[in-house]
């Protein structure tokens, strides 16, 4: 780095110390309007720029475009947008002026390739370069393949400002680790990995963060900032294969996987997660992807795919045991009418992105049954819940949303047509549901004996 160049870096953490360096956000979505929200909230005059014509509306009404459970979200919006100090434009010339900009847009993967697509960080980052102000910081905090700072950001950012990165503008790498439902507390209280062109750009985006960051803010270069956010997820994912693959093998071997699951738990250094109906949101599925997305011509990963693999089955198993509730009454799938509770990726959240129901119900569909969906979050689904239980041959909970952990089993008994529930997310003991007259299976929960059998009754209809 120039003498000049460092002056101006060390110029332009003085004006973030001191709130005074304005700051453009790229992409509203969960991550940028928490970011956008929280910087606002601090004092920073900050300027969302987002091309979802529907959210900028939202957002210029004073409202915030979440519908899930999201603690201290709306008032937080509520309170930047009527203070003036968060604004929000659809026009990049809105960045004009910003001397920090932080792009937060999507990073999906390819359905097929499983590559990255980065449509949306392309996109933004050939807007922001005729606006980009010399001297200006620009973080990524989307989530990217490692090496995608040095071999798609840097040179595009370059080229469409006719700038030198680490010179004439500086770079860094902050991935993000908020989670739908508990956006604001993750912002705030978790540790950041803080990556940076330079150590001097990583200071000055320390200097930034401390902002509002409580947790430690480390900092490293580019590739081991990009590294450690995929690896995070990936780490998760495989962990959460591990629960699943068990769960699976209890199954089968007529053994209760969470019996096992708390017994395994009390060797020192072990730590099995609950298995469950499959893993989705916009971070778990993508992120052992993108890790190793740039190594593949070298090394085929084993463990990462097989992993994947692992999670993707658990929605078809979910049908597996919907045809086996069903077939305990001599009911087929074809034809039966499934209540499909929750439709989000999580609990408490309306993100529905790659949601285990969705793959759930197209399965469903494709053997000719007749989901119905129900999710008090996602607004497709928000239908009264009685509404799409009444009549069900067979309840399915997908999520485990704090309405579905309050269902009176003995309520629902008396409106659904056959008593078969379906558990992915062991909301209900095996036990007390059939206590209570139900047919239930679970993933990792041993079928009962009366269930392996079909029991040659005929559907009645309890409704
Ligand atoms: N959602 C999470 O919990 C989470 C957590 C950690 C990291 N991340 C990462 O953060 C990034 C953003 O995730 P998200 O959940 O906020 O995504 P999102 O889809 O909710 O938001 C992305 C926003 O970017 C906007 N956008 C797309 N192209 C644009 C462009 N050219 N210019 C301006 N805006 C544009 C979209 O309209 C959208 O509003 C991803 O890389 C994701 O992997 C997400």
């Amino acid at each position: 780095m120039t003498t000049d160049a460092t002056t101006q870096l060390t110029e332009l953490t003085h004006l973030i110390s001191e709130k005074r360096a304005p700051v453009a956000v790229i992409g509203l979505g969960y991550v940028g309007l928490s970011v956008a929200g929280m910087l606002a909230r601090c004092g920073f005059a900050v300027m969302g720029v987002d091309i979802n014509m529907a959210r900028i509306a939202a957002l210029q009404a004073g409202r915030s475009p979440m519908e899930g459970e999201e603690p201290g979200f709306e008032e937080l919006i509520t309170e930047v947008t009527a203070s003036g100090r968060l604004n929000v434009t659809a026009d990049y010339d809105g960045v004009r002026g910003a001397r920090v900009v932080i792009i937060c847009v999507d990073t999906p993967v390819e359905e097929e390739t499983h590559l990255p697509v980065y449509k949306a960080l392309r996109g933004a980052l050939a807007s922001l370069g005729p606006v980009l102000e010399p001297g200006a910081l620009v973080i990524v905090e989307s989530t990217i393949a490692p090496g995608t700072m040095t071999t798609l950001v840097i040179p595009t950012l370059e080229a469409s400002t006719g700038m030198q990165a680490g010179e004439d503008f500086y770079l860094g790498h902050c991935p993000e680790r908020v989670t739908p439902g508990k956006l604001l507390y993750n912002l705030t209280h978790l540790s950041r990995t803080v990556g940076g062109q330079t150590p001097d750009v990583a200071a000055a985006m320390v200097t930034l963060y401390t902002h509002y960051v409580e947790g430690d803010l480390d900092t490293t270069d580019l590739l081991s900032a990009e590294i450690v956010k995929t690896a995070e997820n990936a780490f998760r994912d495989v962990q959460i294969a591990f629960a699943n693959e068990l769960a699976i093998i209890c199954e089968t071997l007529g053994a209760d996987a969470f019996e096992v699951r708390e017994l395994v738990n009390k060797s020192p250094g072990r730590n099995v997660l609950m298995p469950g109906a499959g893993v989705g949101g916009h971070c778990i599925p993508k992120d052992p992807w993108l890790l190793i997305a740039n190594v593949r011509a070298q090394y085929e990963p084993l463990l990462i795919p097989a992993a994947r693999a692992v999670n993707n089955q658990m929605p078809y198993r979910m049908v597996e045991l919907t045809r086996q509730g069903l077939a305990a009454h001599g009911v087929e799938l074809a034809g039966a009418r499934i209540a499909v509770l929750g439709y989000a990726f999580r609990e408490g959240t309306d993100d529905d992105r790659d949601s285990p129901s969705q793959y759930l119900i197209a399965a469903l569909e494709a053997e000719g049954a007749l989901p119905v969906v129900h999710d008090p979050y996602v607004r497709a689904y928000q239908v009264p819940l009685e509404a799409v239980v009444s009549g069900a041959q067979a309840v399915v909970l997908m999520v485990g949303h704090a309405a579905y952990r309050e269902l009176d089993l003995a309520a629902l008994l008396a409106v659904v047509a056959l008593p078969v529930l379906i558990d992915g997310r062991h909301i209900f003991t095996a036990a007390d549901a059939r206590a209570h007259g139900f047919t239930y299976l679970g993933v990792g929960t041993p079928q009962a004996k009366s269930d392996h059998a079909h029991s040659g009754s005929d559907a009645v209809l309890r409704s």
